[in-house]
């Protein structure tokens, strides 16, 4: 069997997911601002065009335009290094996804061309241009911008719930899978929401407006927060058009991931709440600090969400087909026989601090199954969660991985390099000595094999026995 090994990059003690979590919060939060804030853009200038809150255009050529520049530009660079990134962590989803939507990215990165040649012609020209200009540059804006959301977010929302694309292996089934709607819509009111608080900070600190046209463009801006109220539906549709045991994940069944929710829901229903008392109950002032304290609800909020969805897709990074350390659910059996590390072409870093072959072996295995969601010793790190576990207990705990924790894929190596994988944590634990015996002892690799047939190669059961 020709299994396909990628070179594995190793960021310390920084877990990869935290390396692309990080970037991913910052992108999604500036993209989704700069979709919110071209069509912000695009309602102020229809308001001062059609006499209906001429000041709006003050508005509309001063720092906010700037803001929404330097976001698109930074939500680009920041985009491209999210592929860079994660494209280094795990080559073989990236390819899968460019195999399968090879055209449907070609189709957005058109949009994305058009989105930031109109945005910088508005920026540029915008000033001296008539209304019909301005209105078209700005119209086009806002179009590329949503759209480079609508075709990436069908790619995305594929991973997580490929749907019928599973059977038929059709693109479009792929796209407009399952959580493809609910996450278009609660995303683009998402955006709507950032675009309004940040108009109000910016409102809030140009100096040139007086107090009643200030008040008159915040509550226009107050308008964008309206499509909350819907929040509350839209996310129970996409939760409710996930798999099963996603979903119990982030409700209850991983504590970390069920807070991250927490954190999220809770930050958006505080900005909610402000917002409809500020809008429906009129006259409220949203000052300076109030909406800068609400964008930073809101980037809180994007945390939260990006974390659960990323987290969600557990063990897979596209589910059912891939799971996150790059292996095939079918390829398992083989690799249970053959040995994960047995063809693995690429050499252990430092590998002479390691004092014996089996160790070595270990850290192979580790690098290959394990490091894409554990470290040894930092995030998630291997030596606290097995903390005072005896050799045998990690050996059997292991060996049944999917049934330890349903968010984890079966073991894939052969018992052989369970054992050594088992020494080299407790080797990691005693904090690397000098000087290590290697296990040699046959009843225990017959132990380990027991129990690797016992677990079988199929993921855990679907609904993850209550108590987790
Ligand atoms: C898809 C990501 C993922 C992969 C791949 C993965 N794990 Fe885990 N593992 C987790 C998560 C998440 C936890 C839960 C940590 C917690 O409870 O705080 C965990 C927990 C554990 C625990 C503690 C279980 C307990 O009952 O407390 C052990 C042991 C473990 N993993 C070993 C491994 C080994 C060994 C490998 C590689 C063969 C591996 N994991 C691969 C995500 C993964």
């Amino acid at each position: 069997m020709d299994f396909p090994y990628y070179p594995i990059n190793d960021f310390g003690p920084m877990m990869k997911g935290v390396v692309i979590g990080v970037l991913g919060i910052v992108h999604v939060f500036l993209a989704q601002f700069a979709i919110g804030g071209g069509i912000l853009m695009c309602y102020f200038e229809w308001l001062s065009q059609t006499g209906r809150c001429p000041p709006a255009r003050q508005f509309v050529d001063g720092f906010f335009k700037f803001l929404v520049l330097i976001s698109f530009i930074v939500g680009a660079i920041t985009g491209v290094g999210m592929w860079f990134t994660s494209i280094q962590i795990s080559p073989r989803t990236i390819g899968m996804m460019v195999d399968e939507f090879h055209w449907i990215w070609a189709i957005e990165w058109t949009f994305f061309c058009l989105e930031i040649v109109s945005g910088y012609c508005f920026y540029r020209y915008g000033s001296r241009l008539d209304g019909p200009s301005r209105m078209t540059f700005l119209v086009l804006y806002a179009v590329a911008a949503w759209g480079s959301l609508f075709w990436i977010n069908g790619i995305l929302s594929w991973q997580l719930t490929p749907g019928s694309w599973l059977e038929t292996h059709v693109i479009w089934d792929g796209f407009f899978n399952p959580s493809f709607w609910p996450s278009l819509l609660y995303r683009t009111v998402v955006s709507m929401a950032i675009a309004a608080l940040v108009a109000c900070a910016v409102m809030n600190a140009m100096p040139a407006l007086n107090r009643e046209t200030r008040t008159l463009l915040i509550h226009r801006a107050a308008h964008f927060l309206l499509p909350m109220v819907l929040m509350p539906v839209l996310g129970f549709w996409y939760l409710m058009s996930w798999p099963e045991d996603s979903r119990s994940w982030v409700t209850g069944g991983s504590p970390a991931m069920s807070l991250f929710l927490m954190m999220g829901v809770g930050s958006s229903l505080l900005v909610g709440a402000y917002a409809t008392i500020a809008v429906w109950w009129g006259k409220l002032y949203i000052n300076g600090a109030t909406a800068t304290l609400l964008c930073a609800l809101a980037l809180a909020a994007t945390g939260g969400g990006e974390f659960v969805r990323e987290g969600a897709r557990k063990p897979y990074t596209i589910r059912q087909v891939l799971y996150s350390n790059s292996i095939e659910q079918p390829e398992i059996k083989d690799l249970r026989k053959v040995g994960s590390a047995t063809n693995d072409p690429y050499p252990l870093q430092q590998a002479t601090d390691y004092p014996t072959g089996q160790l070595r072996l270990g850290a192979k295995v580790f690098r290959f199954q394990c490091s894409i969601c554990h470290t040894m010793h930092g995030v998630n790190g291997m030596v606290e969660l097995t903390g005072n576990w005896s050799d045998d207990q990690k050996r059997m705990m292991i060996a049944k991985l999917q049934q330890t924790k349903p968010f984890m894929p079966p073991f894939s190596g052969s018992a052989v390099e369970l054992e050594a994988l088992v020494q080299l944590i407790s080797w990691e634990a005693a904090d690397r000595p000098e000087r290590q015996e290697q296990s040699v002892d046959d009843a225990v690799i017959q132990r380990i094999q027991t129990w690797l047939d016992e677990a079988g190669t199929d993921p855990a059961p679907r609904l993850p026995r209550l108590g987790y």
